[in-house]
């Protein structure tokens, strides 16, 4: 596996065509379970919109990393997860910002909050298995913010299920209505290609390119093209996909209720160009953004943006970290000052980093819907807002209650400075959650999936010198805790002092062995609110 080169002095990238404005961005992630093909889908997008020349540019941070080995390998080549974090590039006039959401399911919430960050997605699919777990759980995170989807069944070129029983699936598991709008022409061995049910095309498998038939499915053409055995199995399915499910209404999809769907196959490039058309054509413009002073519309002309993503040590050498920021509004120009709504003080953005496939460089501009990625030391966290002289705050983005919880060990008790600096830097970045204790000094903390921990001992290790080891914890469930009245809680937390820690920000967080015996606290404690997610501020 090849490291990528990060440019430390960035070669400054000449401003934007001043004409495209906010409307022509399309900010957008792919979601999938792991081994769905969100990798080779992300690399055909960027070679269909030029943004790389070779299959395989991508391939580095594909995640072949499921065994703990493989992990530390791409973690040691943390360089290609920070810039393939976001890609952009452009088509015939549009902006695509397509932000990478790590696949592994161990990963998820960072992958959750970048889905904080977009507009629309994409859902990609395996037509050999359907609907996956982790497919599922970011789906959730996407209807949440009524976040509109194009579902993407993908290696439709090899054997696969029946695509209506897919289809079904889709509509009833995600209670989505469905409109398929590319359609395979045959499966596995006797695939022939796709058809574009709207515009009557055929995008032929055998490299004969893409065909127009004027008279739709009962053009005389199209039978010759396709053959007498494979037309007429055709025929029939295609009309049954047009008569038997929605017609692809755009209101419908922008609004989150309705799916088109785009059967093709990434390896083989079918059908990505017009996945890239309908994003284009279809997905939408950078929407207005929750706010706790109501939602900040994109043609607002003062700038704003926040944090939803941090990527701390890049150079352990040098302590950088790189805050990823989403603008909301407004027209950002490079050495702007702008306002830290946290902490009051204005930061100057003299080096704001625009990302295109591997590279890093300098941008001059950005508009609503663009992210970049600011360097700074640790000024910046995940959830910040960043203004033109104005104090709201963006809302909505989320921390979710971790489910492994341990007890941090230190190897060496000198070391205590480095852990804490270690451990608070990484919470920041959102790799774990760390809870305070009322009695004790032991940090507890929680991650979402186990492998994290592996990452964070071996990252305290490299970057903070201090090595640790993690002890179980006789709890496997936290969650926050309030009440409307004050007196209710504190009488809580002190009838409860060894389950109640503290989360990074003084939270009461309540511990306990498992999910019967929250149940049981939840039942006898109605005045009492048990949080699995919370909003970060
Ligand atoms: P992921 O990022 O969602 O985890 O998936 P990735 O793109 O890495 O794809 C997982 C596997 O599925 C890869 O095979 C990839 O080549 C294959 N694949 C992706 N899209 C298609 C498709 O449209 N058709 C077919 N037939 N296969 C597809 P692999 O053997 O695990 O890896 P590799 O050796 O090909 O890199």
């Amino acid at each position: 596996m090849s490291s990528v080169a990060i440019k430390t002095e960035p070669e400054a990238r000449p401003a934007r065509d001043m004409t495209s404005a906010y409307s022509n961005r399309r900010t957008f992630a792919i979601i999938s379970h792991p081994d769905a093909g969100k990798t080779t889908l992300t690399e055909k997008l960027l070679l269909t919109g030029g943004a790389i020349e070779m299959a395989g540019a991508v391939r580095a941070k594909g995640n072949k990393a499921r065994a703990k080995s493989d992990w530390m390998e791409i973690e040691k080549n943390r360089g290609i997860s920070v810039t393939s974090s976001v890609m952009t590039f452009e088509k015939d006039g549009i902006n695509f910002n397509l932000l990478d959401t790590p696949g592994h399911s161990d990963f998820s919430e960072d992958t959750y909050r970048t889905l904080t960050a977009v507009d629309s997605a994409i859902m990609v699919i395996d037509a050999a298995k359907g609907i996956e777990g982790q497919t599922r759980k970011l789906f959730e995170i996407c209807r949440l913010r009524d976040i509109p989807i194009i579902t993407f069944v993908n290696k439709i070129d090899r054997e696969g299920r029946d695509p209506f029983e897919l289809l079904d699936e889709i509509e009833e598991q995600l209670a989505l209505t469905v409109a398929p709008v590319i359609w395979p022409v045959g499966q596995g061995g006797l695939f022939k290609g796709c058809y574009d049910l709207a515009a009557n095309d055929f995008i032929s498998a055998k490299g004969a390119g893409t065909r127009h038939f004027e008279g739709g499915l009962d053009d005389p053409a199209l039978r010759q093209t396709l053959g007498e055995d494979a037309y007429a199995a055709f025929r029939d399915s295609a009309e049954l996909a047009a008569e038997g499910y929605a017609a692809f209404d755009p209101v419908a999809y922008r609004d989150g209720h309705l799916t088109p769907v785009i059967f093709g196959s990434a390896l083989e490039n079918f059908a990505v160009d017009r996945l890239m058309d309908f994003v284009a054509t279809h997905a939408p413009e950078p929407r207005p953004q929750p706010s706790d002073k109501g939602p900040v519309d994109p043609s607002g002309d003062k700038v704003s943006g926040f944090v939803f993503k941090v990527q701390a040590n890049m150079d352990p050498k040098h302590r950088d970290r790189v805050a990823f920021v989403r603008f909301c509004s407004g027209h950002f120009k490079r050495g702007m000052k702008l306002d830290h709504v946290r902490s009051g003080k204005a930061i100057a953005v003299s080096n704001p980093i625009y990302f295109v496939a591997q590279e890093r460089s300098l941008t001059e501009e950005a508009y609503a819907g663009d992210v970049i990625g600011i360097p700074n030391h640790g000024t910046l966290q995940v959830g910040d807002t960043l203004t033109e002289g104005e104090t709201f705050r963006f809302t909505g983005l989320p921390a979710f209650a971790p489910e492994v919880l341990r007890r941090v060990r230190l190897e060496d008790t000198m070391k205590m400075k480095q852990l804490r600096r270690g451990l608070e830097d990484l919470a920041q970045e959102g790799l774990v959650q760390v809870f305070r204790p009322t009695f004790g000094s032991d940090w507890i903390v929680g991650v979402v999936g186990p492998l994290q921990l592996d990452v964070l001992a071996s990252r305290i290790s490299g970057e903070y010198k201090a090595d640790v080891t993690f002890e179980p914890v006789q709890y496997n469930v936290a969650r926050w805790i309030r009440a409307e009245s004050e007196v209710k809680l504190k009488q809580f937390i002190k009838d409860n002092t060894t389950q109640v820690v503290r989360d990074r920000d003084d939270r009461p967080v309540y511990l306990c062995r498992d999910e019967w015996d929250l149940r049981y606290i939840i039942e006898r404690n109605k005045e009492i609110s048990f949080d699995a997610t919370r909003e970060i501020v």
